[in-house]
C-alpha cells in the first residue's frame, strides 16, 4: 500500500521529494535489531516517503549504515547526509579535507555513487560558511559528482543569509515548527527568491509538540527531548499551549504541529523523526490529514504573538 504523499521540488535542483521525508536520527539505536531498523526503512519507502536525513554522526555512523543496506543506490530516493566537524583544542571547524573526506565517508557507508545532499553539521554560522573551506570543498564535491547539493544543516540565521547570498548552497536545513522558528523567519523569503531549498528539521520540537509532555510533570532520563536542554521546560510550556487547538483534530496535537509546518510552501519539506514503524505511519497520516484553516492560522498567530 502506497500513501498518496505529495512532492515538491528541491530548489533549482531537478529533485523532488515527498513533502513529508523520514529524520534518520533514530535509526541504528539500540532499541531495534538491524533487521528491524531495515524492516522500518523499507516500509517508509513503500509508504511513499522518499526523502531520508541521516548524519555521519547519528548512532555512531550506524544511521547510514543501516540506511546503505536498505537502499544502497536506489535512484527513487534522496538521501540527505551530514559531515561532522572536527572537534579538538582548537574548537569545533571544518576544513576542506574534514568535508571531502567526510563526504568520502559517507558515501562509502551509504552504499551511494553520490550524495543527494550533503550538509555541514555544525552550527551554520558565519564564521562556519565563510571559511573558503566551505565553498571550495562542497563545489569540489558537486563539480566531480559525488555530490548533488551544497548545504548546511544550519541555527544561524546570519550564517544562511550569507551562503544564500553568495551563491554557495543550493539547500539549508532550518528549525521550523509552532514554538520555534525564530532563526527561520528571515531565511524564508530570501530562500524563496534565490530558489534555494529548506529543509524544515523537528517539526514536533523533538517530540514536545506531539502533546505527550505536560508542564510540570517529569520526562524520563535519556528521553531524545532532553538535549532541548535547559529550554525543555519553556518547550513543554510553549507546547501546552497549542493544546486545545490540537484536541479539535482527530490527530491531535501531534497533527496540528505537522500540518503547520506544511502549510509554509517555501520548505518544500520536513523530517519528522521516528523510532517506530508506528510513528512513521502517523507521521504520514497527520501529513495527509486537514490543511490548517485560516481560524487555527489566526488563533495560531494570536498564541506566538502573545509568548
Ligand atoms: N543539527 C541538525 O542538523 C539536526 C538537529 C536535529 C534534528 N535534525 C534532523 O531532523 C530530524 C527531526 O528532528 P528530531 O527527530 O530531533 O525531532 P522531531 O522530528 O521534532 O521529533 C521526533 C521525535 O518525536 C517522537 N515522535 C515522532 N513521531 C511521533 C508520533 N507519531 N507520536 C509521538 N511521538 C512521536 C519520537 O521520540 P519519542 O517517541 O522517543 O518521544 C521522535 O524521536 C532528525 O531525525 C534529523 O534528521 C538535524
Amino acid at each position: 500500500m502506497q500513501y498518496d504523499i505529495p512532492h515538491r521540488k528541491l530548489g533549482r535542483s531537478d529533485l523532488t521529494v515527498s513533502v513529508i521525508g523520514l529524520g534518520c536520527n533514530r535509526i541504528g539505536e539500540n532499541i531495534h535489531t538491524e533487521a528491524e531498523w531495515i524492516a522500518l526503512l523499507e516500509q517508509a519507502a513503500d509508504w511513499g516517503i522518499t526523502l531520508f536525513d541521516t548524519a555521519t554522526q547519528y548512532a555512531g555512523g550506524r544511521s547510514q549504515e543501516i540506511i546503505g543496506k536498505a537502499f544502497g543506490n536506489r535512484d527513487d530516493l534522496v538521501i540527505a547526509t551530514k559531515v561532522s566537524p572536527i572537534r579538538d583544542d582548537e574548537g569545533t571547524r571544518f576544513t576542506y579535507e574534514s568535508i571531502v573526506e567526510g563526504a568520502e565517508n559517507c558515501l562509502r557507508l551509504l552504499r551511494r555513487d553520490t550524495i543527494d545532499v550533503l550538509q555541514t553539521h555544525g552550527s551554520g554560522s558565519l564564521e562556519e560558511v565563510s571559511n573558503p573551506a566551505f565553498a571550495d570543498a562542497m563545489n569540489h564535491l558537486q563539480e566531480s559528482g559525488k555530490i548533488r547539493l551544497r548545504a548546511s544543516a544550519t541555527f544561524s540565521a546570519e550564517g544562511a543569509i550569507y551562503a544564500i547570498q553568495n551563491g554557495l548552497v543550493d539547500l539549508l536545513q532550518i528549525t521550523y515548527n509552532l514554538v520555534d522558528r525564530d532563526h527561520a523567519m528571515p531565511i524564508l523569503p530570501l530562500a524563496a527568491e534565490h530558489t534555494i531549498a529548506l529543509l524544515a528539521r523537528m517539526p514536533y520540537q523533538r517530540g514536545s509538540l506531539t502533546g505527550k509532555f505536560h508542564p510540570g510533570q517529569p520526562v524520563a532520563d535519556g528521553h531524545r527531548v532532553r538535549l532541548q536542554g535547559d529550554r525543555l521546560a519553556d518547550d513543554i510550556a510553549a507546547a501546552e499551549r497549542f493544546r486545545e487547538l490540537g484536541d479539535a483534530r482527530s490527530g491531535g496535537m501531534g497533527e496540528l504541529a505537522m500540518q503547520y509546518v506544511l502549510h509554509e510552501n517555501r520548505i518544500p519539506a520536513t523530517i519528522p523523526g521516528a523510532r517506530s514503524i508506528d510513528q512513521v505511519r502517523t507521521n504520514i497520516e497527520n501529513a495527509l490529514a486537514k490543511p490548517i484553516t485560516d481560524e487555527e492560522l489566526r488563533e495560531i498567530e494570536r498564541i506566538q504573538a502573545a509568548r
